[in-house]
Parts: C-alpha cells; sequence; structure tokens
C-alpha cells in the first residue's frame, strides 16, 4: 500500500505564511519532499488565500438560513434522544382515565367489576397489578360489593409480597412474621407502618386504581406513601 510523509525540510508553517519573510509569490507553493515505496517524489504544495474578497462573503439572510437549517439538523436527533430519556425518568403509573391505572388480573386483562364479584366472595382478597405495577389486593366487602380501597400487599419492612390467611382473617409476612389486620393496619412488628392503600374506583365497568393522598382512615394520620 502506498505511503507519503512530508519532508521535515519545510515546516507547515513556512508554507502559508506571508509575514515571515516568504514573498507572496513563495507563500502561494512549496516543495515537500514525499516518500513512497522507499521512492523520493515531489510535490506541490498550495496555499489557501488569505483573505475573501468582500463579494464572496454571503450576505446576513443566507448566513441566518444557513443556522437555521443547522439548528434544524441539530434539533432533529437531539429530541429523538430526549424523549426515551424523558420516558425512562417519568415513573409510570399515570396511565387510565383520572390518572388511574386500571386492575390487572393474573393473566393481565382489566379486571370487570361484575365479573369479578361473580367468582370472588364476601370477605375475599385476590392480588391484582395495581398502581406502578405493585401486587395490590382487591377487597371484596362482606355485602359483595368491592370496597373502595385497594391494600398494597408489599410489606413495610423489606419489601416481601404479604399473603392474606383466610383462616387468622389477617396478612402475615412469611419474611419477618410482621401481621396487619384485614385492611392491612400493622397489628405486629417488625413491620414499622401500615399496607399502602389505594383508591380502587370503577370506571366504564372496569376497576381502576387511583393514587391515596388522603387521610389514611385505618390510623387517622397522613399516608407515609404519597
Ligand atoms: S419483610 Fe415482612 S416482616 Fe420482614
Amino acid at each position: 500500500m502506498a505511503s507519503y510523509a512530508l519532508s521535515p525540510a519545510i515546516a507547515p508553517s513556512q508554507l502559508c505564511s506571508g509575514k515571515n519573510g516568504m514573498s507572496a509569490s513563495s507563500t502561494r507553493a512549496a516543495l515537500a519532499k514525499c516518500v513512497r515505496n522507499g521512492k523520493d517524489m515531489r510535490m506541490k504544495v498550495r496555499c489557501m488565500a488569505t483573505s475573501i474578497p468582500a463579494d464572496r462573503v454571503p450576505d446576513m439572510g443566507k448566513r441566518e438560513l444557513m443556522n437555521l437549517l443547522l439548528l434544524g439538523a441539530l434539533a432533529l436527533p437531539t429530541g429523538g434522544m430526549l424523549f426515551p430519556y424523558t420516558y425512562f425518568l417519568v415513573p409510570p403509573g399515570s396511565g387510565g382515565g383520572a390518572g388511574g391505572t386500571p386492575a390487572k388480573d393474573a393473566l393481565g386483562n382489566d379486571v370487570i367489576a361484575v365479573e369479578w364479584l361473580k367468582t370472588h366472595g364476601p370477605g375475599d382478597r385476590t392480588l391484582t397489578q395495581g398502581l406502578k405495577g405493585d401486587p395490590t389486593y382487591l377487597v371484596v366487602e362482606s355485602d359483595r360489593t368491592l370496597a373502595t380501597f385497594g391494600i398494597n400487599a408489599v410489606c413495610t419492612h423489606l419489601g416481601c409480597v404479604v399473603p392474606f390467611n383466610q383462616a387468622e382473617k389477617k396478612f402475615i409476612c412469611p419474611c419477618h412474621g410482621s401481621q396487619y389486620n384485614n385492611q392491612g393496619r400493622v397489628v405486629r412488628g417488625p413491620a414499622p407502618l401500615s399496607l399502602a392503600l389505594a383508591h380502587a374506583d370503577i370506571e366504564d365497568g372496569k376497576v381502576v386504581f387511583v393514587p391515596w393522598v388522603e387521610t389514611d382512615f385505618r390510623t387517622g394520620e397522613q399516608p407515609w406513601w404519597s
């Protein structure tokens, strides 16, 4: 493969200088030694013009147009990158009507309230997928209606999913033995707090979870999870 190298005999700064003693004609061209396959060759190195005639400078309108085109070219890929980053950083859970998230059953289908009550009797607590994908219990009241709240199943001690014990009517954590009553209020540690709540609304026949930001009706305190 051919290789070329400039001779060190003539420094590049000498080739184009108009103020270092070289005449204008001498600055227009210089010779440099070039080596190709072991043979010396000579080639001309031409200098660029040191100034541009005034009539060749683009007018302001053209320069502004070029700036706009440059800006547009940069904005396209920048905007393309911004969207996935924003999508990644903004937490999910704001889907559904009025800021709610449709409850999903074990198969990933929306929970239809009427259908659910056909197969889940009074006192039932069954897990669904709730806000931000958290496992959340749907509660069937003794009058065979759905409770207006769902109970987040994530233990407030170290995050195990807490099953409901039908015999004892309690949520009992299998990890370290914390217990919660049938509404999720903590009754035995080491869990420090009650299970989180979410509103369980019905919209167009579907169960929709909505963040619970009001006072916790079980404790009379502000919700620790919001
Ligand atoms: S994670 Fe539930 S008691 Fe520790």
